[in-house]
């Protein structure tokens, strides 16, 4: 059992939970996810990392509160236990000195972000990040990314703060104003695909952290499966992190509303704080 020391709401239907579990703090590195099981008849779901304390022997996940697992760990406290927690699984971020590297993310895709650009930091990199929400109450890690940067801005889909407009607007303006030399993408595959469509036009290697539908987290199951150009991969065992210009979007996208029904149906027959 997996031991939850802390617990906050980061934003609303967003929360973050710390979890007691020294080895996998000790080994996990930016860029690498998690599979959790709340119960042994629960499902398996793929969580980001958003922070690691190897003194303290915590990590910690951030998520968003959509279907019957991510609100059923939502309703755990502090003290509550998780049965099965498996990681640190997929390969870390390449963490290199690139020169000038832009940060893009999006909602909740910005917490596993600030560990990367925190790396990247450290790397020597200049870090520029763009970080994005609907509305400003959604917008989550903005001082944490604000510390891992050179410099941070904001988008809001509403206008309540930074640029009124998608993250790809400011991406846009930064790159007709200044040499970009890689950018990293993290949040809905929607924003990542267009991350890639700006960039692809200059030329700029991207990355992006992909979050297909997954089980077993190893390579035997087949659910993670991607195409990256025109080969099929496994986004657990071949990523998460993909060349952005390579990879299959509408597939992706497709295959993540696999279970679409089933999901709504199991979210309506769940009810919150009774699993
Ligand atoms: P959201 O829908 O609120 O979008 C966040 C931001 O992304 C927006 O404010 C906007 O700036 C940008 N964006 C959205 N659509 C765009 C578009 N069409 N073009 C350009 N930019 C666009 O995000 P959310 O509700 O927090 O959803 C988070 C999603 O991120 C979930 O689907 C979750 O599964 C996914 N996620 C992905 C990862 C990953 O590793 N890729 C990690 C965590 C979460
Ligand atoms: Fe099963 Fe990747 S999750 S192969």
């Amino acid at each position: 059992m997996y031991r939850i020391v802390a617990k906050k709401e980061v934003a609303p239907a967003v929360k973050s939970l710390t979890i007691d579990a020294p080895l996998l703090a000790k080994k996990a590195r930016p860029g690498q996810f998690i599979i959790i099981r709340i119960g042994e008849e629960g499902e398996r779901i793929p969580l980001t990392i958003a922070g690691l304390d190897v003194q303290q022997g915590t990590i910690t996940t951030i998520f968003l509160e959509v279907g019957k697992t991510t609100k059923q760990l939502g309703c755990l406290n502090e003290g509550d236990a998780i049965s099965d927690l498996a990681g640190p699984l997929g390969n870390p971020t390449e963490i290199k000195n690139y020169g000038s590297v832009v940060c893009v993310g999006g909602g909740v895709g910005v917490a596993p972000l600030y560990l990367v650009a925190k790396a990247l930091k450290d790397a020597g990199n200049e870090v520029i990040s763009i970080i994005g929400g609907r509305t400003k109450e959604l917008l989550i890690f903005e001082d944490e990314m604000q510390q891992a940067s050179d410099e941070l801005y904001i988008a809001t889909d509403d206008g309540s703060k930074g640029h009124h407009g998608f993250v790809t607007d400011v991406l846009q303006e930064l790159i007709a104003k200044q040499k970009i030399d890689r950018v990293l993408a993290v949040g809905p595959t929607v924003m990542m695909r267009a991350v890639a469509k700006v960039t692809k036009n200059h030329n700029i290697k991207t990355i992006v952290s992909l979050n297909p539908i997954m089980v077993d987290g190893t390579g035997m199951c087949g659910a993670c499966r991607v195409t990256v150009g025109g080969e099929t991969k496994f986004t657990c065992v071949d990523g998460p992190e993909f060349d952005a210009h390579l990879v299959d979007f509408e597939e992706l996208m497709n295959r993540q509303r696999t279970y679409i029904t089933e999901e709504k149906v199991a979210l309506e027959r769940c009810g919150r704080c009774r699993h």
